[in-house]
């Protein structure tokens, strides 16, 4: 059993806002690879030759048998009950808001409802052109790469680096972020802005501050409280003590 300390189980029962900063982490125990550490994504491939605008005008191909790659291993897995965890959460309080900088879904089809996805969906396909949403097979075999009504080449509908990040999630997410009497920090390596200022919003508003990771990050000092381990061991526990 979890030892919690009495000012965070306090806060957990009595909140009413609650916001919730997911990264790669929570997917880990599902079997989606991280970006960094060890066994990260980032290790084996290049962040700069495949996650930017150039590397898709350099070479399309390449970048998209990256994603059409990581876009089938994350169909074949399932939520973990670090994610399953955080749909009981969602259902206790008034208001709860999920950010999340992951891109494989697996917070909605966990059953999460009120979802940010600050990074985009890999599920998903837009227009390099136009940003209209393209609903269809990607087909990259020579010749074969599915092109929009206006000319411009199909994309997965993710952020990539030095790109804007969707203007509906990232304002819903410093909303919710300032509004928090509660934040967690989960699965994230808290390197990468604007998501990683988010806890520190919360923070500098007033919120009780706690982030869950296997490893120290730089948001940890910063932290009120923080749990060494596996998110899908301690989140189910955080919400036995909730709901108990
Ligand atoms: P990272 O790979 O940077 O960090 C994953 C974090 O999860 C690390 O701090 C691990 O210690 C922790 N972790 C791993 N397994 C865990 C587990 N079972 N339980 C709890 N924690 C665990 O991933 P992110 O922080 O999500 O952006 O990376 C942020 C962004 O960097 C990504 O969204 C991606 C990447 O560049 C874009 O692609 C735009």
């Amino acid at each position: 059993m979890l030892d919690l300390p009495d000012d965070f189980v306090k806060v957990l029962k009595s909140a009413t806002r609650v916001a919730v900063l997911t990264g790669a982490g929570i997917s880990a125990e599902s079997g989606v690879p991280t970006f960094r550490g060890e066994e990260g994504l980032w290790k084996k491939f290049r962040a700069e030759e495949l996650a930017t605008v150039e590397a898709f005008i350099t070479n399309p191909e390449l970048v998209w048998e990256w994603y059409l790659w990581r876009r089938q291993l994350m169909a074949d897995v399932k939520p973990n009950p670090g994610h399953y965890a955080l749909v009981e959460m969602e259902e206790y309080y008034d208001n709860f808001t999920l950010i999340t900088q992951n891109v494989d879904g697996l917070h909605r089809r966990a059953g999460s409802k009120n979802i940010l996805e600050l990074h985009g969906n890999i599920e998903l396909n837009k227009c390099f052109n136009c940003g209209r949403p393209f609903v269809g097979e990607v087909n990259i075999n020579a010749g074969a790469m599915p092109v929009c009504d206006c000319g411009g080449k199909i994309r997965p509908d993710v952020v990539w680096f030095g790109e804007m990040l969707p203007e509906r999630a990232i304002n819903g997410a410093f909303e919710a972020s300032t509004g928090a009497e509660l934040f967690f920090s989960v699965g994230t390596s808290a390197l990468v802005h604007p998501a990683a200022s988010m806890p520190v919003t919360a923070k500098q508003n007033g919120a009780y501050l706690i982030e869950i990771n296997l490893e120290p990050t730089p948001l940890t000092d910063y932290c009120d409280f923080y749990i060494h381990g596996k998110s899908g061991e301690i989140l189910p526990q955080i919400i036995e003590r909730l709901t108990k």
